[in-house]
Order: C-alpha cells, then structure tokens, then sequence
C-alpha cells in the first residue's frame, strides 16, 4: 500500500532539492505554488514555475508527504503517572512523538519534559491553562504562550516551535500574529479518535488506524489511560502497515508540494497526488467541550 520503493526513491531526491530550496531561499512552499525541482526537471515539462512566491504556509493538519510518514501527538501533558508509561511504550516501539504540553503541568513536571527531548520527542506550546483563543484578547492570548514557553525553554534549553491552540481554537489573525511573534507553526491535526470522551482502548485504537494516511497529524491526550493502554496495539498496527513515526517537524520538514507531481522518471506526467493532503488552511471542527 505504502512504498512503491522506486517511485519513492525518485521522489526522495526531489523532496530533498525541494527541501534544499526552502532553506535557501527561505520561502514556503504550499499547495498553490510548487517548489520547482530544478536541477532535475526539464525547463518545458514544469508548468506553473512562474506562479508567484506563496505565503508562508504557518497552520498545518496534515502534511503532504512522499512516503508512509505521520506524526503521532500527545496533549493536555504531562501527567506525572501516565506519561513516562507512554514514554516507555514510545521507546519500545522506537518511535518519536510529539508533546503539546500545557505550561502548568510543564511547570510542575519538567523532568518529564527533560526525558522526552532525552528520548527523541517534540516539545510544544499548548497554553499555560487551556483556554479558547478565539475569543481572547491578544495580551491574554500572549500571556498564555509567554508562560509555557519560558516554562519550556527552562526545562529543555530551548523554545518550542509549534502551537497547539487548545480546542483548535484560533482566529486567522491570531495565527499570523503568534506565527510573526513567537514563531510558531500552528499545528491541528486530520485524525482525531475522540480519546477524551474515554470511549475504551479499542475504539481509540481503531479510529486511529482506520483514519491514518500519509502525512496525518494524530490527535491524542496523554492525561487519559484508556488512550495510554490503546497505544501499544495501535503502534503495532500502524507499524504493521508500514507507517513511520516522526516528530511534527520533521513531518513538516518533509513536506512537498501538491501540484505537479511527476509521476515518472522523465517527469512529463504531472498528475494528482494519491498521497495525504497538505492542508494548511483546513482548520478541524473540534467540540469546545475536548478538554
Ligand atoms: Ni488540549
């Protein structure tokens, strides 16, 4: 299902001149305008390479990604009983994840916070008590962020560089704002099993193996056992089916373009993407009840 491993390998190249590209020129690729693969492309095949620069693509629920790659996310962390259980599972699993912390949990629990970067997990701002941002002010909204990224930056050295908006709540002009601010990328996410209403470890097991595609952001919570006794048969069917865990980062750092994507060798064949989409604007209906 997965890796047609030529394909892949002739798109793992590109994915790294696109990579490179990014870098250099500091622009974001996103779904409108591709980042043109020069080096290799013959100049006449590439339609759409004078499609003007995109804005930077700063809100992400899923990514668009060339091979079986997803980011498992925990929330609402850390719990002082059930996450090191989970960081346990994750190691034996050899597998990285990412860590929407809330900032006072962050505050009474750093060396939990210290373990995770130790182990190879992502560390991100969650708030400082889990409020809706929508409909705060912007000195409250920059009171929770500052709080939790100090709290953080205490802990493991360094900011974090991704938001979770609590609830997914968050106005556009608020993510342009946190994003030039604080940097940060604001991250949602394409699957979400509900864990929070407690429905049993198999039903959260089987929504997230049913829902996971290419380049999915996995919502769960860390604060909830039955999402911490679901996570070992989750991470064997995922795994059974070829995925790869990476950080969100990592996951975004990856990321390709949509449109056109060659689909041979000669590259003359731009054609749709039967990978996940990359939707930087899709924005989840998550329930303001979610705690
Ligand atoms: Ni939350």
């Amino acid at each position: 299902m997965l890796l047609k491993s030529q394909h892949f390998l002739s798109h793992l190249s590109r994915a790294f001149a696109a990579l490179f590209l990014l870098l250099v020129s500091g622009a974001a690729w996103a779904q409108t305008s591709p980042v043109p693969p020069a080096s290799t492309t013959p100049q006449s095949s590439r339609p759409n390479v004078e499609t003007p620069k995109p804005a930077t693509a700063i809100s992400y629920s899923a990514v668009h990604v060339d091979g079986p790659f997803i980011a498992m996310t925990f929330d609402d962390g850390p719990s002082e009983k059930l996450t090191p259980e989970l960081l346990d599972i994750l190691a034996a699993h050899h597998i990285h994840a990412t860590f929407f912390v809330i900032g006072e949990n962050a505050e009474r629990a750093p060396q939990i916070v210290q373990r995770a970067v130790k182990e190879g997990h992502e560390i991100g701002n969650h708030s400082w008590s889990h409020p809706a941002f929508a409909k705060m002010s912007d000195p409250a909204v920059r009171r929770e962020l500052q709080k939790t990224d100090d709290v953080i930056h205490a802990a493991i050295g360094h900011s974090p560089v991704l938001l979770r908006p609590p609830y997914g709540s968050i106005t556009a002009r608020q993510k342009q704002w946190i994003h030039a601010e604080f940097g940060y990328r604001i991250i949602l996410w394409d699957v979400d099993p509900l864990d929070w209403k407690r429905p049993g470890p198999s039903v959260v097991e089987s929504r997230i193996v049913r829902q996971t595609r290419p380049g999915s952001i996995i919502l769960s919570h860390d604060i909830h056992p039955g999402t911490i006794k679901a996570m070992p048969e989750t991470f064997d069917k995922l795994q059974a089916k070829g995925f790869k865990f990476v950080t969100v980062s990592e996951l975004i750092a990856m990321g390709k373009p949509m449109a056109p994507l060659e689909t041979g060798p000669e590259n003359t064949n731009p054609s749709p993407s039967s990978a996940a989409s990359m939707s930087p604007s899709a924005t989840p209906s998550p329930s303001l009840t979610n705690p």
